[in-house]
This record gives C-alpha cells, sequence and structure tokens, in this order.
C-alpha cells in the first residue's frame, strides 16, 4: 500500500496566497463591476529593467544559432553571474564571499524551503512570528514539528514579534539550533540594527547553531546604518546561509532567478559532533535535484550589475518606496499604529480587530487587497500587511478609497 507523508495533514488547508486569491476571485466573480487594486501579495508591476529585456535578446539570438548555443549549464549558475553577485552584492561592499560560495536557483522561496533538508528532523527550530510562511510550512513538511493546536505548531519556538520589541526577534530562553531571520522583514517590513543582527551571529556561534538570514528585500535598503548582508557581521560566515533574489529587486517574480551564499566556512554537525560542510551538502543536493537556471534569464540577472542597470534598478525601487511612503502617510494620518515602508516595500498596520474581518471589510467596502497578518502567524492578528508593489496611481487611489470608507459613517470600515 502507498502511503503519504503524514506531516502534510498536520498544514492548514491552503498556502497563504493561494487562500487570499480565491477570496478575491470569488468576491470578483460576485461583483464584476467593483474595480480592486491588489496591495496583497508582494508582485512586482514595473517592467524589466531595458538592460535585462537587451541582455534577454542577446542570449535568446545566441540560442538560436549552433555556434553560441548552450545546452546544460553548470547547476550552480555559470561563473559570469556568481563573480558579478560576488563582486557587486559583497566584496564591493567589504564581505568576503566568494563566487564559488553563490548558487543560482529559480526562487529564494525554493531556496529558503529545501535547504532545511539538509538538517536533521529532530533539531530545534526558532521562527518569527509574524513570519513568511514557507519556513513553517517546510519543517512541517519534514516532520520537525508536533500538531497545529491554537493557532501555532507544537515544538516550534516562536520568537515573537511585536511593538514592545520593534518587531525585531529576541535570542529564546531555551537553546535552539535553527534560526529563521528575515530583513528587511517580510510581512512587517522592520529592519534589524547591526547591533541585534550581532547578538544573533554570537548567539549562534556560542550554540554551534545555525541563521538561514533571508534577505530577499535587500535592495530596498536605503539607511547606511542598516547591514544589507549578515555577513557583515564578524564570524557569521560560519553559522549564517543568506538568500537574496531577483524577484524584488529587479522584477523577475515571473522571470525567476534568485540565489543562496553558503559560505566554506559554513558547518553543521553530523551525529559524532563532527563538523560537516553545508557548502559540501547544498552542492550534493543542488547538483542532485536542480539542472540550473536557463541561460537567457541569468544573462538578464547579470546586466543588473553594469552600471547602467545599477541605475534603471534604483529608479524601480524608489518608484515602490515612493508607494510605500504614501501608504505610510496615509496610515499615519488616518492614526494607525504602523512599521516598515521605509527601506522596504511593506507596511504593516495594527487594525485593533481581527485581521481576516478586517480584510474582508478592506475588500468589500473599499476594493483593496491585502494581506491579513493572521495568515503570518498569531501574532499576526489584528494587523494587516500592505504592500508597495502596484502603480502609483493605484495606490495613491487605494489610500484615498480606504480613507473615505473608514471615515464613512454610512458604510464604516
Ligand atoms: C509576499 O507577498 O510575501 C511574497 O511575494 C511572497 C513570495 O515572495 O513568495
Amino acid at each position: 500500500m502507498i502511503t503519504i507523508n503524514q506531516h502534510y495533514l498536520k498544514l492548514q488547508t491552503s498556502y497563504l496566497f493561494s487562500t487570499i486569491a480565491k477570496r478575491v476571485n470569488e468576491y470578483q466573480i460576485n461583483n464584476p463591476e467593483k474595480e480592486i487594486i491588489k496591495l496583497g501579495i508582494g508582485d512586482c508591476t514595473r517592467a524589466l529593467p531595458k538592460v535585462c529585456i537587451e541582455a534577454f535578446h542577446r542570449a535568446v539570438d545566441e540560442m538560436a544559432d549552433d555556434a553560441t548555443f548552450r545546452g546544460y549549464g553548470p547547476e550552480q549558475g555559470y561563473p559570469f553571474l556568481r563573480e558579478a553577485i560576488a563582486e557587486n552584492d559583497f566584496n564591493n561592499r567589504g564581505v568576503d564571499i566568494h563566487a564559488d560560495e553563490i548558487f543560482i536557483s529559480d526562487g529564494a522561496k525554493c531556496d529558503t524551503g529545501n535547504f532545511q533538508e539538509l538538517l536533521s528532523s529532530d533539531i530545534s527550530l526558532a521562527i518569527p512570528d509574524p513570519v513568511y510562511p514557507v519556513y513553517v510550512d517546510t519543517n512541517v513538511m519534514a516532520g520537525r514539528t508536533g500538531e497545529f493546536k491554537d493557532g501555532r505548531y507544537q515544538k516550534i519556538v516562536y520568537l515573537e514579534c511585536t511593538k514592545e520589541n520593534n518587531f525585531i526577534p529576541g535570542i529564546p530562553a531555551e537553546p535552539v539550533d535553527l534560526i529563521y531571520l528575515c530583513f528587511p522583514n517580510n510581512p512587517t517590513g522592520a529592519i534589524i540594527t547591526r547591533d541585534a543582527l550581532t547578538q544573533w551571529v554570537d548567539y549562534a556561534r556560542d550554540n554551534k547553531a545555525l541563521i538561514l538570514f533571508d534577505a530577499a528585500y535587500e535592495a530596498f535598503i536605503r539607511d547606511d546604518a542598516i547591514p544589507h548582508s549578515i555577513y557583515e557581521i564578524d564570524g557569521a560566515r560560519e553559522v549564517a546561509v543568506e538568500f537574496r533574489s531577483f524577484s524584488k529587486t529587479a522584477g523577475f517574480t515571473g522571470t525567476r532567478c534568485a540565489f543562496t551564499v553558503v559560505p566554506k566556512a559554513c558547518k553543521a554537525y553530523d551525529e559524532n559532533g563532527n563538523a560537516q560542510s553545508l557548502h559540501a551538502l547544498w552542492n550534493r543536493r543542488h547538483t542532485t535535484k536542480f539542472n540550473g537556471v536557463s541561460y537567457p534569464v541569468q544573462r538578464a540577472a547579470e546586466a543588473i550589475y553594469s552600471d547602467e542597470g545599477k541605475v534603471q534598478v534604483r529608479e524601480i525601487i524608489d518608484y515602490y518606496l515612493e508607494n510605500a511612503a504614501r501608504v505610510r502617510q496615509e496610515m499615519d494620518a488616518l492614526g494607525f499604529s504602523c512599521v516598515g515602508g521605509q527601506n522596504s516595500p511593506y507596511i504593516w498596520i495594527d487594525t485593533k480587530e481581527d485581521s481576516w474581518n478586517f480584510f474582508d471589510r478592506l475588500l468589500h467596502n473599499a476594493g483593496i487587497v491585502c494581506t491579513p497578518g493572521a495568515g503570518f502567524g498569531s501574532c499576526g492578528n489584528q494587523h494587516i500587511r500592505i504592500s508597495a508593489f502596484n502603480s502609483y496611481d493605484k495606490v495613491d487611489l487605494a489610500m484615498k478609497k480606504l480613507s473615505t470608507a473608514l471615515k464613512s459613517k454610512a458604510n464604516p470600515m
């Protein structure tokens, strides 16, 4: 008899963004005349930078000619892209990362979800609350948690992120082996200071723990005091893996390209307590289960590191940051307590009521899609996340509609 991985049965019925899309589709079917403005999932709306499109075209032309055609590429990614990343994202910032420590992939969602496969199923796990659901769900699938009770999975150490700690997770009282951190944060938009990140790196070093650091929103950092990479912190090379993505940086959500940094010094331990190289294990996994990102996509990603590419990427991110500032300004003016929207495309808003109720009322009364905070964990309840990924005109219109709906006596939000 064929049997299933029983741990899948512990998962909540569907993935957060699929649940939201279903609710929005239902609403749209029942109200076809209503205009909906989507500020829910963080999906880019601006076209790819011009340099990427030009690089894409050139690479497609190469594929059209026997003399320049490419078949299988290196699973880890082409050297031209790995070298450009090492130089521009790390070395130019004084960070010691080598091209062969960078693994190109088709997404940070997949990489953050897959990396835990290298680790034993009986490790203890610390996950912030609220959090990007992929970290939790993939550990549930791997059998590292107990059942879901009262809004939480047993056996996870939840690191509560609230207004009281500026949405930065504190070091837990009990020892943990694996820690997920994401900064600039999804969903709260909070950033981490160098000092707070240093405390986590020191903790991981003292406890032989590992930090999985998701820096998918790094390109939104504008404040020079904020670390762009965990490797800016002394000792992090030994205890941290970093995930980056071209999705939000350069509009690659549909094009797909990302990378994971696994320093050669980064170790985890076998059952005899001997240090093993995570770089070697990830390389083994990657070469076995993945055949590389397509050549034209890697050429398009490489193009963002040219002088022109840097200017074009900055202009796109500035555009989304302006949207974020508009949301923040309106929500502040309406008296909501908010975090994020600076150095981040997400604004995290305290609604003081059930987040799914607020989501429904925002959809029905103002035609706006947000993300209910409860979908990111119990600390997310009574919060919503608004994303800055849309056109400025639509964001502006959404804020006007939201303000009108909130102030309406006939149909109060
Ligand atoms: C989000 O809205 O949280 C992200 O777009 C989801 C993702 O990157 O997978």
